[in-house]
């Protein structure tokens, strides 16, 4: 099945592509034909990366904001040079579903895994197309549902339980409460008489609508924007409906990118990007969704990669937790990839106590050690509208493409602790021996003083001795 992306795009009004030279040209160049691996590694030279003023924001990547999603046309460009129709991509780390989207797109089966149970429904919601007859019983189901609030909420009294906290408790006042108790209610009949993908499509559309509550503070009319939000997502998906005739297979997972449950040998491309170390601890961004939809967001912050909340007397602690993580992360990619295939993963630097990680170097050389050939890597500038700012590292406006191929088995296990150790030890030392001879790689605004600076070397040393402790995966 061939889907006409040009004909989704006018379809849905958002945008002409035809305006936007740059954007044509780049489409025809992924399209023109089947590309060979050596072809395909070719056209990355001739792609400018940074897909400057690009539309991102089309049909169902505009469902639910996401922090720190990479643009479409990164995985759309992987998947369009080196996959086939059907052939299956995997997002290890697939958060919102942005390569899903994008494979499903261009007819290709996906897998996308997350341990965020709100990123992994995001996911499923954006993938899944919805029949014309049940989006009929949806509408009838919402006028009820206003009938009954425009006549009873005032009524209802309802306290809950658990806020956590007061900027919170004062956004959700209690007419707001009492609206959404009964948005929630009428999703949870919708449920219970058998429509699961409407049930999923409602919970994404009332978690968008409590993360503009959280954001913009005035959600009087919280059951309008419910309203609205779940016709515009309507409409969407029934343009795609339109043209999507024969849908490609999306699984999705919520589960650990370093415990895959993915068959070996079974994926022709990986395109992900990983938490950055110290970056954003995503649990914290999505705390007030997850807890109006019931989810548990525990079990996600204890394993979450990269999060920053621990580790606070000697942040190189969490670089070197974040290195095993990511390194029995990528041991899963390996394990599951067909060989000779490509992997490819998008990461920006970071900075710790004054020193820059560079990530996609880490990554290189675990690449090597664990049966991956490192390609190519790729620079690009992200859009200056398009930035996102971390408390400890600033403006993050720049990121790497990592390109690698699987050329062997690896034949080591992502549980290896002693393995795992032994990697992240060598690459610590090399980096410890960086800092030396070169200390305050990443400082903005004053420079701390070299006293300062030399305690960093301490502290490294302290954190090589932590490593068999902090790569140790929690119970
Ligand atoms: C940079 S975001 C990915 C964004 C994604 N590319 C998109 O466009 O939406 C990184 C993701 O890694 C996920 N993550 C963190 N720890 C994880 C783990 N142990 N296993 C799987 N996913 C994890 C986070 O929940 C987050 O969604």
């Amino acid at each position: 099945m061939k889907i006409d992306r040009k004909m989704l795009f006018k379809n849905s009004n958002q945008l002409i592509l035809e305006s936007f030279s740059n954007e044509q040209n780049y489409l025809d160049l992924i399209n023109k034909k089947k590309y060979s691996s050596d072809e395909a590694l070719e056209i990355l030279e001739n792609i400018d990366w940074d897909f400057k003023s690009f539309s991102t924001q089309y049909l169902t990547h505009t469902f639910h904001p996401y922090p720190a999603r990479f643009i479409p046309q990164i995985p759309l460009t992987f998947i369009k040079l080196f996959t086939k129709e059907r052939e299956r991509v995997l997002d290890p780390m697939c958060g919102c579903g942005t390569t899903l989207v994008e494979a499903f797109l261009n007819d290709r089966n996906s897998i996308g895994n997350d341990l965020n149970p709100l990123a992994a429904l995001i996911a499923k919601v954006k993938t899944t197309l919805i029949k014309k007859d049940e989006f009929k019983y949806l509408n009838e189901k919402l006028i009820k549902m206003k009938k009954y609030l425009d006549l009873d909420y005032r009524n209802i009294d309802r306290t809950i339980n658990g806020l956590p906290n007061r900027k919170v408790s004062k956004i959700f006042n209690k007419t707001i409460i009492s609206k959404l108790e009964i948005i929630r209610e009428t999703l949870i009949e919708i449920k219970e008489e058998g429509y699961y993908d409407l049930f999923d499509l409602g919970r994404i559309a009332l978690s968008s609508t409590i993360w503009s509550l959280v954001e913009n503070g005035n959600g009087i009319n919280v059951d309008e924007l419910f309203i609205k939000k779940i016709k515009s997502m309507q409409q969407i998906l029934s343009q795609m409906s339109k043209v999507i005739k024969d849908p490609p297979d999306v699984k999705v997972i919520c589960g650990d990118a370093r415990n895959l449950s993915i068959e070996n040998n079974s994926i022709d491309l990986i395109i992900t990007s990983p938490p950055y170390v110290n970056a954003l601890d995503y649990y914290r961004v999505h705390m007030y969704n997850m807890l109006w939809l019931g989810m548990d967001f525990d079990l996600f912050r204890k394993h979450e990669i990269g999060g920053h909340s621990h580790f606070i007397n000697n942040r190189f602690r969490l670089l070197s937790e974040y290195l095993g993580d990511m390194l029995r992360s990528m041991i899963e990619m390996n394990r599951v990839l067909k060989r000779d295939k490509f992997c490819v993963i998008v990461v920006g630097n970071s900075s710790l106590e004054y020193e820059l990680i560079e990530s996609h170097k880490f990554f290189t050389e675990m690449a090597k050690k664990i049966g991956f050939i490192p390609i190519k890597t790729i620079f690009r500038n992200i859009d200056k509208t398009r930035k996102y700012t971390s408390a400890d590292i600033g403006k993050i406006d720049e990121e790497y493409i990592v390109v690698m191929q699987k050329k062997e088995e690896t034949h080591i296990f992502a549980n290896d602790d002693n393995f795992v150790s032994q990697i992240v030890k060598e690459l610590m030392l090399h980096f410890k021996e960086q800092i030396k001879n070169n200390p305050g790689t990443s400082t903005r605004g004053k420079k701390p003083s070299n006293e300062r600076l030399l305690k960093n070397i301490d502290k490294i040393s302290e954190a090589i001795e932590k490593i068999p402790e902090d790569i140790r995966i929690k119970e």
